[in-house]
């Protein structure tokens, strides 16, 4: 037996949808706490998401003291942790447990742990983050599925990455706040998380310079210790309820969210006729009349998010003419385009592009989510189709969106859980 989500397509959308605090952010904050050497690190805005409870049980492995309400808020202290391997199924249930990779070099000099997991998007190789660590003066071996990470000292360098990785600017920054002198980063990735990891990384004691820029500066300091933060709006989710607004709201305002962050896709669905009331930290979405074609080309922010190519490409589906995807992140980050045509949409794959045909009705089906955006994509044409679709696979979308279900419920959705045998 598995748990699906189902929706009765066709329901007009009207309310208000908050969004909660950002999981990418999230994913990097909590390892980050394991740098301090003492204090309590108090993070609020936590969203209710499964990857959470990964990181969690990564800490408890750790011996970290956790306290977590569920809800909002967790507490970590570090005072009796243990370096001891992560070899654990927690660590390959999502991505993200590499950030304990820098996390646990940064302040022990050494790191023993599996090749983490997450989803399914084609390579996602981490060469970047290890030759970082070895740029820090680190050794790296890879025995018997473990990473063994490890240095006498860790010393600044310069460090310039060939792609604006997300992951190895969090991860290099972190094995670099207690390293001797400066580490420079060059060609570092912009995204907003990397400026909220820092920022927390400085209200812990870190000397952190030029987050949100290309060169980031790492002056290592002696001892980080507790701190409060409160994490940043998840613009991918709030990027998803934009979008799946523009398909179905007669008018829905998205509260919780920093729109400045979501420039690339407000843009690109003012192009295609979506009317937009872009405040302060709401968007308020009308029902457009029609929609119209545009192209999209994914990018590093600030371009367009690869995580919201898929669930655009589900409205794209709904536009009049002919759409161009170009995916220049993940080049076979596609597996959605089968689910929609199984739902009658009109794309035809070629590498690293989508091309779609619109508009065409969606009819409801059994699909599966393959991935965690995959799954956004699902609802937002389950909530357009015509019938009732099934999405099977739902722990991707629980990883990534806090109650989706029953905030788009709230909103007028017909949309369910229910448990069902696996076909
Ligand atoms: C982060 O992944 C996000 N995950 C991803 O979110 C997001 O899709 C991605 O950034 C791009 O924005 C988290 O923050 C936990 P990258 P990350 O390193 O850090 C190549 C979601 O749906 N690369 O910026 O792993 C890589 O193959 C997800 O929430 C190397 O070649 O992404 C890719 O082509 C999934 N070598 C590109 O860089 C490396 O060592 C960007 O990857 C690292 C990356």
């Amino acid at each position: 037996m598995m748990e699906v989500i189902k929706i009765e397509g066709g329901h007009e959308l009207n309310g208000t949808i908050s969004v909660g605090g950002s999981k990418n952010a999230t994913v990097a904050l909590i390892p980050a706490a394991v740098l301090a050497c003492g204090g309590e690190i108090k993070i609020y805005g936590v969203p209710e998401i499964d990857d959470v409870e990964n990181l969690i049980n990564l800490l408890k492995e750790l011996n970290v003291k956790v306290d977590y309400d569920g809800k909002d808020s967790i507490s970590i202290v570090t005072d009796d942790m243990v370096n001891i391997p992560l070899e654990s199924k927690a660590v390959t249930k999502l991505r993200a447990s590499y950030y304990f990779m820098g996390a646990l070099l940064g302040k022990y000099k050494r790191v023993q742990m599996k090749m983490p997991g997450g989803c399914y998007l084609g390579p996602r190789p981490i060469d970047l983050h290890l030759k970082g660590f070895e740029a820090l003066g680190a050794t790296v071996t890879y025995e018997q599925g473990s990473y063994i990470i490890e240095a006498k000292e860790l010393i600044g360098n310069k460090i310039y990455l060939d792609f604006a990785s997300v992951g190895a600017t969090i991860n290099i920054m972190f094995a670099a706040v207690y390293a001797q002198g400066k580490t420079v980063i060059e060609n570092a990735a912009k995204e907003p998380e990397i400026i909220d990891v820092a920022t927390m990384l400085n209200k812990m004691g870190a000397n952190i310079k030029g987050a949100g820029t290309s060169m980031i500066t790492i002056e290592g300091v002696e001892c980080l210790v507790g701190c409060t933060h409160e994490i940043i709006p998840d613009r991918i989710v709030a990027g998803t309820y934009l979008i799946l607004a523009s398909a179905m709201a007669k008018e829905v305002t998205i509260e919780n969210i920093i729109p400045h962050h979501l420039e690339s896709l407000i843009s690109k669905l003012q192009e295609m006729g979506v009317k937009m009331d872009v405040g302060i930290d709401t968007i308020k979405v009308s029902r457009a009349e029609k929609l119209t074609s545009v192209d999209i080309n994914t990018q590093p922010y600030p371009g367009f998010a690869t995580d919201l190519q898929q669930p655009l490409t589900t409205l794209l589906t709904q536009a009049e003419g002919t759409s161009i995807v170009r995916e220049n992140i993940y080049t076979e980050r596609f597996k959605h385009c089968l689910e929609l045509q199984r739902m009658g949409a009109d794309i035809q794959l070629s590498p690293a592009q989508a091309t779609i045909e619109g508009p065409t009705p969606l009819d409801g089906d059994y699909v599966t989510a393959t991935d965690l955006r995959c799954g956004a994509s699902l609802i937002v044409a389950g909530l357009i189709a015509k019938g009732v679709t099934t999405i099977q696979d739902i722990y991707h979308i629980d990883r990534g969106y806090d109650n989706i279900d029953e905030k788009l419920r709230a909103i007028g959705a017909n949309i369910w859980r229910a448990t069902e045998k696996k076909d």
